[in-house]
């Protein structure tokens, strides 16, 4: 008698092992809710029969299963579907990506920004935090909204752009916890560190001025470049960070004003700038006369992260920063610390592109910061991302800079003959999205290597398996992944 199957999957869009896909593929169907809990899979025989597959890739495929989570096997039952944990369709409902702009060489996607759905059963190309804890660092702060009518009317109402005089403070708080004094009036809130950075360059540059960059740049800054007409201009870097004296030189040649950097955890590279750098740029920036904005959204990762420049010259550099990192992207709130002087064109900015930040997402950050919750989900996104560059570090040769112990991301050098975008797709069409070095380059040109994101998928097994995939493909060579025509 044939066999009733209770579950076949449909393979025809995966390629790569047959085992692999058939375990990607219950995966997805667990993610989408089509297998509930406690089903019980076909037997390997029947399954093995449906697909033209051997029973010995079946098997492989649910001990694969077994091994991610997904499913428990009882000698003489059979397989059932285990309790689900979170999974990618609970944290990556997708919102549709914006269209791709068809004239640039980036997309938004190769921002590696959190509205890009999720890129294949391993997705290690978004600089995701660790999923296990955003709700749970989100949840005080909410339940603190609650109750109080004469607050709640307070923050119901248009607030001033440069935002409430107690979320200013809070915003000071949270910074001075990373070497930079601040008071309230020297803060502007803003929804993001993306936020923070357009409101600061629409503030300081006009359509047509130049920006100067690391040579690898975080693409969300070529992406607000391109919507305001700045031009990019690359500055030389060394295992340092960005080099003074070619700081200088492109300062004095393309008449910039301006300086774009992200001294600690640098995406892609990693790099933490050493004190005498830092200093040194600062020297630079007085000399040039520039105004330096730094992004410091990973400097909660570091361990001891060296004062940032903003504390070494409150007048040369503005510090940009959120929480988006260490309590959940979607909190959507970062802070601006800057030059008394610039803070009512900053704000000027922030009512232009959105009017103001919305004051119930800052009453909840703040209560988050005074609550020692959102400290709490930054030291767990630490330890979290420590554990699994120790997992990266034990699979693949990385030489990531010294300090890069807790970063989210690596970024992995690859051996002669890849391409970036070869290595790129060819990790995709074995069910890894990693993110091409490309992406970080303001002319497309190919670095030669690629990041990879570490704390994205939401278990460490995922991870494991990516990195492995990764390995593996490391050790082919590029020839052998061409097509023959
Ligand atoms: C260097 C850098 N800056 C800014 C951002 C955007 O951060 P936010 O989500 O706070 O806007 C990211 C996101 O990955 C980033 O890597």
């Amino acid at each position: 008698m044939t066999e009733h199957l209770s579950w076949t999957p449909d393979l025809t869009a995966r390629s790569g092992a047959r085992y692999r896909a058939i375990a990607d593929a219950l995966a997805a169907d667990i993610d989408a809710g089509r297998l509930p809990e406690g089903t019980r899979l076909p037997t390997h025989r029947a399954l093995a029969q449906a697909l033209e597959v051997t029973v010995g890739t079946v098997t492989r495929a649910y001990t694969e299963a077994e091994r991610r989570g997904l499913v428990e096997a009882t000698v003489g039952r059979g397989t059932f579907v285990r309790p689900h944990k979170a999974t990618t369709a609970d944290w990556m409902r997708p919102g549709s990506p914006p269209r791709n702009d068809p004239h640039s060489a980036l997309s938004l996607e190769d921002c590696g920004a959190e509205n890009v759905e999720p890129q294949g059963p391993i997705d290690l190309s978004v600089n995701y935090p660790a999923r296990t804890f955003l709700a749970g660092a989100l949840q005080p702060g909410l339940a603190g909204l609650d109750g109080d009518i004469g607050r709640l009317t307070a923050l119901a109402g248009y607030q001033p752009s440069v935002g409430r005089p107690e979320h200013r403070a809070a915003g000071a708080r949270w910074i001075a916890q990373f070497g930079l004094p601040a008071q309230a009036d020297d803060i502007v809130p803003v929804h993001g560190t993306q936020g923070g950075l357009t409101a600061v360059l629409h503030a300081l540059d006009r359509p047509g001025d130049a920006l100067l960059v690391e040579e690898l740049t975080w693409p969300g800054v070529h992406y607000i470049a391109r919507q305001h007409g700045i031009r990019l201009i690359t500055v030389a870097s060394d295992a340092e960070g960005m080099r003074p004296d070619a700081l200088a030189e492109a300062a004095r040649r393309s008449g910039a004003r301006t300086a774009y950097l992200v001294p600690t955890l640098h995406n892609p590279s990693n790099i933490t700038m050493p004190d005498a750098r830092r200093d040194a740029l600062i020297e630079t920036a007085r000399a040039e006369n520039l105004m330096l904005v730094e992004d410091d959204i990973y400097g909660f990762l570091a361990e001891t992260p060296p004062a940032p420049l903003a504390a070494r010259d409150p007048e040369r550099a503005v510090y940009v920063t959120s929480l988006s990192k260490c309590v959940a992207p979607s909190l959507r709130i970062g802070f601006i610390k800057a030059p008394a002087s610039l803070v009512p064109r900053i704000a000027q900015a922030v009512a232009a592109d959105t009017l103001m930040v919305s004051a119930l997402l800052l009453e909840i950050a703040m209560k988050l910061i005074d609550s020692g919750q959102a400290q709490a989900a930054a030291r767990a996104q630490r330890e979290e991302a420590a554990a699994r560059q120790r997992i990266a570090r034990r699979l693949l040769p990385l030489q990531e800079p010294a300090g890069a112990d807790s970063s989210f991301h690596a970024w992995l050098q690859l051996p002669e003959g890849w391409r970036a975008s070869s290595f790129t797709a060819e990790a995709r069409a074995h069910g890894v999205a990693v993110t091409s070095g490309t992406a970080f380059r303001a002319d497309g040109t190919d670095p030669g290597a690629v990041r990879l994101c570490l704390s994205a998928v939401p278990e460490r097994a995922q991870l494991e398996q990516g990195l492995t995939i990764i390995a593996d493909l490391l050790a082919r060579r590029p020839e052998a992944a061409m097509p023959m025509v």
